[in-house]
């Protein structure tokens, strides 16, 4: 393939190159037309000049923005150019000449680029974000395959609730069957970290959420790690590792995209090999009632309830960095967390807080190992028994204390970037109102 690609030109000065892309955007002036060509691994300026072929020339002032195109030309260096080069036009293919695409550099109102979302993905911002979830996703690979877990992947049609019934996404399957789309793969992790002993699964998860949030989809990705033989500490130390690593592998690899999002990259800096505070719930909840004190927070908060996002915000505010918080009332969490001995009342789960509002981003803790306090469990949460048979026999064959985690993908996206809301950390974001394009 005869093409050299944009982020490599830099080592091409000098030379006759061919590069192929789109019209990002262009302007002339008299004699010149500089054309911003993208070609998705950077844009860079072509400049036609009129007294080199007046065919060119107005072949280049004619075309509209996103026309697709051949450009033939030579590489200058430019130190004025952010990638150090601009390119020489000799000729240009138009494959495609388009007219009146939708997304003018003007600006756009958010309604509008989300039902454009297919188009609004070429921009420059949506282009590095999207940069910044393939680095985040690889890392989490890395980091789970250089640790000795295994990749063993979770069903997506199943026939019961993992995290509470009322988020269920249900579907018909063959006759007269009901399957429901998989909340999360930790019960099946369950069984495969009986085997691997460690093990994770990755991919797409599903929630009927009726939030209308900046940090909720209803389809997202998570990355599940399973650990037998572990406990509730282990469950943090294995989040702060990879917390750890991604934001290193964040700041060395995406220098260029963090800096097209204007990301102040001092507040990550700070991260990496970082030891997390882990701070009980007795006392997340003294800090909230502290804050309503002050009269930093609108709402006196109750021992026994869930955070809501200001109270989030707030606790991870208190130590700038992320936070695990740790020992939940049971009754906020789901039917499979393992207890704490001296207070029954406690869940072992722990949630990692981001820093700058950006919220849970994992979630996860110490399952129950107990058959009889599991089946009850089960009972009390309505959940159909039948369901959670296979469940059980995890219980009754080798029953091992065992912990893990899920982290999404999209959350934690949002926060490498510093952007305000998860829809524009996935291609396609699926959300309360949201079913298209
Ligand atoms: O805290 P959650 O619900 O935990 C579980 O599903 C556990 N079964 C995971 C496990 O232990 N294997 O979800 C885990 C993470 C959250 O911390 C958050 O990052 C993300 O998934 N998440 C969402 N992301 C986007 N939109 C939503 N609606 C989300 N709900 C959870
Ligand atoms: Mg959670």
């Amino acid at each position: 393939m005869n093409q050299t690609y944009i982020n490599e030109l830099k080592n091409h000065i000098g030379e006759a190159v061919t590069l192929k892309g789109w019209l990002y955007n262009s302007r002339s002036s008299g004699k010149l037309v500089f054309l911003q060509l993208r070609d998705g691994t950077g844009i860079v300026q072509c400049v036609v000049f009129k007294g080199n072929s007046e065919e060119v020339f107005e072949k280049a002032k004619a075309l509209g923005q996103e026309s697709a195109l051949i450009v033939h030309g030579s590489v200058k260096e430019d130190t004025r150019s952010s990638i150090g080069v601009e390119v020489d036009v000799k000729d240009i293919e138009v494959l495609q000449n388009a007219t009146d695409y939708p997304i003018t550099p003007k600006e756009h109102g958010t309604e509008f680029l989300m039902d454009n979302r297919h188009l609004w993905i070429r921009s420059k911002k949506q282009n590095a974000v999207l940069k910044v979830r393939h680095t985040v996703v690889k890392a989490t690979r890395d980091f789970f395959d250089n640790n000795g877990f295994i990749l063993a992947d979770t069903p997506i049609f199943t026939p019961a609730a993992c995290e509470g019934t009322t988020t269920l996404f249900e579907v018909d399957y063959f006759e007269d069957d009901k399957a429901y789309l998989t909340q999360s793969g930790q019960l099946y992790n369950e069984a495969t970290a009986a085997s691997l002993g460690r093990s994770y699964c990755f991919g797409p998860v599903f929630r009927a959420e009726k939030s209308k949030t900046r940090r909720h989809l209803t389809e997202f990705w998570m990355v599940e790690p399973e650990m037998t033989y572990a406990h509730l500490d282990d469950v943090m130390t294995l989040g702060e590792g990879l917390i750890n690593f991604i934001v290193e592998r964040v700041l060395n690899d995406r220098q260029e995209e963090l800096k097209i999002l204007e990301r102040d990259v001092s507040k990550l800096e700070t991260i990496p090999q970082n030891k997390f505070p882990r701070v009980h719930y007795d006392e997340a909840v003294k800090l909230l009632q502290e804050g309503f004190a002050n009269g930093e927070l609108e709402n006196n908060f109750e021992w026994g309830s869930d955070f809501g996002a200001p109270d989030e915000t707030y606790i991870s505010a208190q130590f700038n960095q992320p936070v695990f918080v740790h020992h939940f009332p049971a009754v906020i969490k789901a039917f499979y967390f393992e207890r704490d001995k001296e207070r029954p009342e406690l869940a072992l789960g722990a949630d990692l807080l981001a820093p700058e509002g950006y919220g849970e981003i994992i979630g996860g803790g110490e399952r129950a190992t107990n058959l009889e306090f599991l089946e009850k469990q089960i009972t009390e949460h309505n959940l159909p028994r039948e369901s959670f048979e296979w469940y059980l026999d995890l219980r009754r064959f080798g029953s091992v204390p065992h912990a893990g985690f899920g982290m999404g993908v999209e959350r934690a996206t949002a926060w490498m970037c510093g952007i305000e809301h998860v829809r524009e950390t996935i291609p396609f974001p699926r959300m309360l109102y949201r079913l298209k394009p």
